[in-house]
């Protein structure tokens, strides 16, 4: 009767997922278990078959997973299709597989929480990266409402398929005009790996940004970003990239335990001491 999930990755154990789950398990008192799941990605397909056979209700998947899941999957949910990632699978009973993302739900959710007050309807959104991440980031943004959203990456290309594949009001801004896109607009958010532990940080001139303009990064080692201390040092409200994370892990869990958990302080607290 034990519910059974858990995460693929390769590799995964640095992967915060089952600290995640644990905790909620633990908290609820439920009969279940989350695993780490090491998958080679020449047996990616292999073992997202095998999942419903093992009974496992659902599964996590992370890096380098996330998109060649979609194809694997008997049907996706509008956001992952729209994503073109999956991060969450859900096993019906009738052996089939569903994949999700609620990485976009994830990053709103931590959002909202942190900054109830945010507006997403009264000034532009500027998104530093076009990677995977910002493919997420950006789908929520269009759906909260932003009337402009200022997609600026290295690589113009890449900012130009995403645009071309989500549609919406997105403007392509020049790596290097990154500073004065900032000019008028409510929310910047980092997607890029700059800043990460081991890279180098995100140079960026804050003069022109709004002092009222929530300023996010989803990178969340370290925690306090130099692009947070720098917006908070100027009084901008700043939002860590722990709340993404944990968010996004509420959905999942949800579909396979069949209890909604809370994003808690005393959660957000112990997988920040774990970083
Ligand atoms: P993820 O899936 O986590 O978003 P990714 O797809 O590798 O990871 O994307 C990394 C992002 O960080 C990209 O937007 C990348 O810019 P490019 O598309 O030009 O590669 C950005 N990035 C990484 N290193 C960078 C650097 N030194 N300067 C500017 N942008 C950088």
């Amino acid at each position: 009767m034990t519910r059974l999930a858990g995460v693929l990755g390769w590799p995964v154990a640095h992967s915060r997922s089952p600290a995640i789950h644990g905790h909620w398990l633990a908290q609820h008192g439920l009969d279940g278990a989350y695993l780490p799941l090491p998958v080679h990605p020449d047996r990616l397909e292999t073992a997202l078959r095998g999942l419903s056979a093992l009974g496992f209700r659902g599964a996590n998947v992370t890096v380098p997973h996330k998109v060649a899941t979609c194809a694997a999957m008997d049907r996706l949910d509008a956001v992952a299709g729209r994503i073109g990632a999956v991060n969450t699978i859900i096993c019906h009973d009738d052996g089939s597989l569903e994949g999700r993302n609620t990485d976009a739900y994830g990053f709103s959710a931590a959002l909202t929480q942190a900054v109830p007050d945010w507006r997403p309807a009264a000034a532009p959104a500027v998104v530093l990266g076009a990677g995977g991440a910002a493919r997420a980031v950006v789908v929520a943004l269009l759906d909260a409402g932003v009337p402009a959203l200022r997609l600026c990456n290295r690589s113009r290309e890449k900012a130009e398929a995403l645009a071309a594949a989500l549609g919406g009001p997105i403007e392509i801004i020049a790596w290097e005009d990154r500073a004065s896109a900032l000019a008028g607009a409510g929310l910047v958010v980092n997607t890029t790996s700059l800043g990460m532990t081991g890279k180098p940080p995100l140079e960026i001139d804050l003069d022109d940004l709004p002092a009222a303009a929530v300023v996010t990064d989803i990178v969340y080692t370290p925690l306090e970003t130099s692009l947070l201390a720098a917006a908070r040092g100027r009084g901008n409200p700043v939002v860590d990239g722990l709340g993404m994370l944990l968010h996004q892990a509420v959905p999942g869990f949800a579909a396979w335990y069949g209890t909604t958990p809370h994003v808690t302080p005393e959660l957000y607290a112990a997988i920040a001491a774990s970083l």
